[in-house]
Formats: C-alpha cells, structure tokens, sequence
C-alpha cells in the first residue's frame, strides 16, 4: 500500500470505530488506571468473561492508592475464577511501583509502562495508544490475521520475525490516526468481522484495501504454524477432612502460589497419596472413595485430578490444624479456578445435604 492508502486505511479503522466499536465499561473513562486494570484482565481473558470482574474490581479498588494499600486475599478474592493469577499479584506489586517511584500517577510514556511488573509489549502498547495517544501498535492473535490478509501475506505468524515485521506496520498504519480509536478498531474488526473462521466480508469497513478478499483467499489465512503440546500431568487429589473440617493448603511457588487449595500429588495410586501424606505432615490419612476425574486446561499444560474423598486420623497436631477450614472460611479464600470446580460439584452438594454443618 502506498502512503495515501495507509492515510484511507487508518482513517476507515478510525471513523468505523467510533461508530461501530463495542461499548464496554472501560472505554467509557480516561483514567489511565482504569485502562491498565482492564488491559491486564483482558490479557488471555475475553471481553464478556472481564465485564463482570472489572466492574467489581473497580468499585473495590478506584485508583491506585486503593490498590496498593490492599490485601492479597481481598486482591485474589475479586480475581478468583479469571485464571492465571500471577496477574493480580504483578498489579499489586505495580501499584505499589506507581506509588514509590511516580508519586502515585500512572507513568505516561511507553517505556515507563513497559517497565511496570506484569506489563509486556502489547499491554503498553493498549495502554499508551488508549490512556495517553501514542502510535503503538498492538500486535496480537486479531492484528496479526488482519494484517496477513489485508496484505494477502503468508508469512508465518507463529514466528517472531513476522511479529516483528507486522509490528513495524501496525506502527506505520496507526501514524495515520488516533492511536487509540486505530488500535481499539483493529482490536474489534478481529474480535466481530475478520474472525478467524467465517469472516463477514461483506460488512468489513476495510474490504476494498483488503487483498485477500480481492484474491479470495481470506479463509486460508494467515498461516500459523505451531509445534506447542501441552504437557499432560496426571495428579490424586485429596478433599481431605477432619470432622467438618476440610484440609487446604496454600500453595507457596509456581502457577497458583499464594492460593489456597487441594493436596494433590503426581503419585499412581491412592496408596502412594498416603504416603506421601504423612511424609510431609506427619500424620496419617485415609483416601475413603473415588469421586471422579476433573480436568482443567492452562495455556501449557493440564491437569487430570482424580478426585478422592478422605479422612484425616488426627487434627489437633499443631501442624494439621493450621490447614483446617470450616466450609465458610474456606468459601472467603482465593482459590483457583481448577479446585473451585471440584469444591463446587463435590463439596457444595455435601454442604446442600446439611447446611449447619459448618
Ligand atoms: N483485548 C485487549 N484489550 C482490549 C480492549 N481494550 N478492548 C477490547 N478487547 C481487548
């Protein structure tokens, strides 16, 4: 495309956006802080899933001063159920960032933001071009398949020299017009027109500039090319109890730290649960009966659960009792999505049966 059509191309986004983009909680403010909590949820999340969660977190927390002063578990109790929580913790670290090094406002340039804890490349980008007006195209699943068949290129987009090429055009392409409405435009052509499967071309503002559509050659791209397997784990959980107490432990490190759930162990059998059980605390546990397997989906890896109801021989060891929970303390701890599914379909229905038990 030469530099006139660049100029229709970006200015069409721009004008078709302002009409016809999305109405959603977050573009109706200017609040950089409202932005960057928005941009962070939206991060692997969908729109609809965000709505509710941004609504909450917002009335909870309004600006960053609020956030910074607040407590992991009331953080991770808004977030419980959006998944990869590592996100909530990176935000609560940045506030307190915001808060130390720039006074308690949110930086205003791209390397600024770029340097915040849990902010990459495409979320400054969000950032920069939605909250302060900066030409910083956002390169994602949405761009990268607009582009490809804007331009009718085959290029690999699973590799990171394409990403690097697109880049440099969504940054010429955004010099064009308002950075925000271009990326926000981009964003919602991807998500409601030029879907991957099924594009609706005949209502795509950009048809005319588009060279796929021109050559029909839309549905074939663009090309993605990935040898990623999701690595299978294979786990015994325990909804462990001592009287009407349930065992749950906080997780220290890795994907889930600083939540609570289920001891689970990659053992092949209930036998070798118990024993791992009492190696680590001490005191002996029986698995009573199989309840079912759960599975649950993270970006690189799943989780078989075989979930087994059991009974702990003692709970008055110091050691023991530290992890014991009456259902209502433990339905006001942040627990991640793959144990909540379980709490839900086994637990609930115990509690339903008799709800004194508590
Ligand atoms: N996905 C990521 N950021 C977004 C935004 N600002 N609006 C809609 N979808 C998005």
């Amino acid at each position: 495309m030469d530099q006139t059509k660049y100029n229709d191309f970006t200015q069409t986004i721009c004008r078709w956006y302002k009409n016809h983009g999305r109405d959603l909680p977050w573009r109706r403010t200017r609040d950089p802080y409202c932005i960057w909590i928005s941009e962070i949820m939206l991060q692997q999340t969908q729109v609809e899933t965000v709505r509710p969660y941004y609504e909450r977190f917002i009335a909870a927390f309004p600006d960053v001063e609020a956030l910074s002063n607040a407590s992991q578990d009331q953080v991770y109790k808004l977030w419980e159920g959006l998944g990869y929580y590592r996100r909530a913790s990176h935000l609560m670290e940045a506030a307190k960032t915001v808060m130390s090094r720039y006074g308690g406002r949110f930086p205003q340039n791209y390397e600024d933001i770029l340097s915040l804890k849990g902010i990459g490349a495409y979320t400054a980008s969000a950032i920069a071009s939605i909250a302060f007006h900066i030409p910083k195209g956002v390169i994602d699943g949405n761009t990268l398949r607009i582009i490809s068949r804007v331009l009718n290129c085959q290029e690999n987009i699973g590799k990171d020299a394409t990403k690097k090429l697109y880049q440099k055009i969504m940054d010429t392409w955004i010099a064009f017009g308002d950075p925000s409405d271009f990326n926000q435009g981009m964003m919602d052509l991807g998500a409601m027109i030029c879907t991957p499967k099924n594009p609706s071309c005949h209502q795509c503002p950009v048809k005319d500039f588009c060279q796929a559509f021109a050559q029909g050659t839309q549905k074939l791209l663009p090309v993605n090319i990935k040898n990623k397997n999701k690595e299978d784990i294979y786990l015994i959980t325990g909804i462990l109890k001592y009287k009407d107490r349930y065992f749950l432990i906080k997780n220290q490190e890795g994907l889930l730290a600083d939540l609570y759930g289920f001891v689970q162990y990659e053992v092949e059998s209930p036998l070798s649960f118990e024993e791992e059980f009492y190696r680590t605390y001490h005191t002996g546990v029986r698995l009573l009966e199989y309840e079912k397997e759960f599975r649950h989906i993270f970006s690189h890896r799943v989780w078989h659960m075989s979930v087994y109801d059991g009974e702990l021989e003692n709970g008055d060891d110091a050691r023991i009792r530290e992890h014991l929970y009456t259902w209502d303390q433990l339905m006001a701890l942040p627990i991640p999505t793959a144990h909540k599914k379980i709490l839900e379909a086994v637990c609930s229905r115990e509690q339903e049966k008799s709800p004194r038990n508590t």
